[in-house]
């Protein structure tokens, strides 16, 4: 199980009878599910469960378990809604929709994202494809330097490195 879902059940139990009452069971057990506003439940476990991250961080380390362990919390948050939640990308990647977009390909060693030097890839994460190949190039991949900070960027793409095997780690352009 990741660790975001653990934290997650583990608040989902001490909410539920926190916001309604005494917990019981069998009558009352319709009437607290009803109850429990469910956006408190999950609006509140991604600000307590990130882990920390010791010292400062300037690329994209797929050996350091702590910037690997946030880098997949923020990749499921941010990322997997197009990129998949196993990397594995939108069906049909390779062939545009009919307004000319492409859809998101895969994370995965079956994608080209390890064809990128990291640089490459904090850039296009960060200001978007339509900034980063520029001459009016139109994408659905959007920038997220708003929603991410610097050191948020190089732990997600730490999280994708870490999915490849070592053969597509070392394969990477430096
Ligand atoms: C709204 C859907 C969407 C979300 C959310 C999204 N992407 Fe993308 N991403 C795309 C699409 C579509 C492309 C292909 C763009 C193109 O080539 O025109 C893409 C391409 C990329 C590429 C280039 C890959 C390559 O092989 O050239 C990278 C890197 C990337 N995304 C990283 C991310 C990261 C990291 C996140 C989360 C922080 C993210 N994306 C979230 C849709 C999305």
């Amino acid at each position: 199980m990741k660790p975001g879902t653990i934290t997650l059940l583990a608040l989902a139990f001490t909410l539920i009878p926190m916001g309604c009452g005494p917990p019981g069971r069998g009558e009352s057990g319709q009437a607290l599910s009803s109850a429990t506003p469910t956006v408190e439940v999950t609006a509140t476990p991604t600000e307590v469960s990130l882990p920390q991250i010791e010292g400062p961080v300037d690329g994209a380390d797929a050996s350091n378990p702590q910037l690997v362990a946030l880098g997949e919390i923020l990749y499921q948050q941010q990322c997997a809604s197009c990129h998949g939640a196993e990397l594995e990308g939108q069906p049909n990647w390779k062939i545009r929709d009919e307004n000319g977009f492409l859809p998101a390909p895969p994370h995965d060693e079956t994608g080209h994202t390890w064809h990128h030097p990291d640089e490459q890839l904090f850039e296009i994460t960060k200001i978007g494809t339509e900034a980063f190949v520029g001459r009016g190039y139109r994408s659905n991949m959007i920038g997220f330097g708003d929603q991410l900070d610097d050191s948020e960027i190089w732990a997600v793409l730490a999280y994708i490195k870490s999915r490849w095997p070592a053969r597509i780690q070392n394969a990477q352009p430096k």
